[in-house]
């Protein structure tokens, strides 16, 4: 992931129950490619070791032990000078009052005050403490300080209760320190909207006519563009996947859905990766078609070609600065995506084979040719759709430079 490679994240954790769940956050970031320092509060120590942090980050783990030690007087300040971003998970009510008040009574809360980099804190504590008027008061204080938090969620809590207090967990926790780290990318300030997806014709109310799309490569290129900084709006057909933090996400299920939900927005970019049908069942049934009455003939139409629409759209309502779209072939690759190329009038168009068995529909890599407008050609080889993604969003911003 290289959002997080070189990145150095201080990680915070307090006394809660949660902390558990700060070893599954490191191993997450350090696998990442990120240099994780963690920094534990006495009552986080209840909870979990510097042992076990420092076994999935391959570095030491810092204690108040450390606040006391010959190196104390510079540690918080070099860590608030060297960090990229301070994440606090899980943050108590007790943190959470400490640093909306400048407490700094232990080495966590010396190193809030250091710090020059963002802070992100994930709030874990019982219901009843999260709505007291005091943590409230708290949380607004450092939200108008530019403080993110990430959560806290509702549901089943330590006491036995439920309600909101619940820390998130860490891979939403992940997805908030991409979107803190990208802020300012490549494409701060501007706006991609992305499809993903295969469309779901209906037949009756119960069937439908799709395709293999998983929606892998639609999200790897949301997520490209939010960790580029980008606002993104992810436009999908239903898939298993979880949209990636930040993103805005309009489900839909039909082309004739999908069509209605581009044309709601303008953009910078649009980015079609969806798998949207060609044709659609010539009508709906309207009740669920029976064996009994023998083996329907389903009939087959049109269905609208979003990308021609956009670009027959006209050029003074120009919706989108650039245009890109795919080409899912299994013969001919080249000749029909410079075909599509022009008909749709793409700024460029990223081929894909999805007769190969390691590209195209459902798998983690793809292999994609991409065609430009001007003529030029580059043949990428086989790489995970993260990184198809990403190639995608730097052309995307030299286009849009
Ligand atoms: O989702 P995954 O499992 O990760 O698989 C990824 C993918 C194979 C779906 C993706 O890489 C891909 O190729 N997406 C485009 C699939 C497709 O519909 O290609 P196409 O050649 O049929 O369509 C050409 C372009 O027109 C595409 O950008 C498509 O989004 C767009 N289109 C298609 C139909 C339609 N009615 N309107 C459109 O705008």
């Amino acid at each position: 992931m290289s959002i997080l490679s070189g990145k150095h994240i201080l990680l915070g954790v307090t006394g809660s129950i949660a902390g558990y769940k700060a070893a599954d956050l490191a191993s997450k970031l350090a696998q990442a490619g990120a240099q994780v320092d963690v920094i534990l509060t006495g009552a986080g120590q209840k909870f979990i070791t510097p042992l076990t942090l420092q076994s999935v980050t391959g570095r030491r783990a810092y204690t108040d032990d450390d606040l006391w030690g010959n190196e104390a007087h510079v540690l918080h300040v070099s860590f608030g000078k060297t960090a990229d971003l301070l994440v606090i998970a899980p943050c108590t009510a007790n943190t959470i009052a400490k640093l909306a008040h400048g407490i700094a009574d232990n080495l966590l809360t010396v190193t809030a005050l250091a710090a020059t980099c963002p802070i992100l804190i994930a709030p874990a504590m019982d219901g009843g403490m999260f709505d007291h008027p005091a943590t409230q008061e708290n949380l607004s204080t450092l939200l108008s300080r530019g403080v993110l938090v990430a959560g806290p969620a509702s549901g089943h809590l330590a006491s036995g209760l439920s309600g909101k207090g619940r820390m998130v967990e860490p891979a939403e926790i992940f997805g908030h320190i991409r979107l803190a780290l990208g802020k300012n990318g490549k494409l701060a300030g501007k706006k991609v909207v992305v499809t993903a997806g295969g469309t779901q014709e209906a037949i009756d109310p119960v069937r439908v006519i799709t395709n293999h799309s998983s929606g892998k490569q639609g999200y790897a290129l949301a997520q490209a563009a939010l960790d580029s900084g980008a606002d993104v709006c992810l436009i999908t057909a239903p898939t298993a996947l979880t949209p990636p933090v930040g993103a805005r996400v309009v489900n839909v299920s039909s082309v004739q859905q999908m069509l209605e939900a581009v044309l709601a927005e303008s953009a910078d970019a649009l980015i079609m990766a969806a798998a949207a049908a060609d044709f659609r069942p010539a009508q709906i049934a309207k009740d669920k078609l029976k064996k009994r009455d023998g083996i329907p003939q389903v009939q087959l139409k049109a269905a609208p070609d979003i990308l021609k629409t956009v670009a027959g759209s006209g050029a003074d309502a120009k919706r989108f600065k650039v245009v890109v779209g795919f080409a899912a072939e299994s013969q001919s690759l080249l000749e029909n995506a410079a075909e599509k190329l022009k008909s749709k009038k793409l700024d460029f168009i990223v081929a894909n084979d999805i007769s190969a068995d390691d590209a195209g529909f459902a798998v983690e890599t793809n292999r994609a040719t991409l065609l430009f407008a001007d003529g030029l050609r580059e043949a990428m080889p086989l790489m995970t759709k993260t990184e198809v993604a990403e190639k995608i969003i730097e052309h995307i911003s030299k286009l849009l430079e």
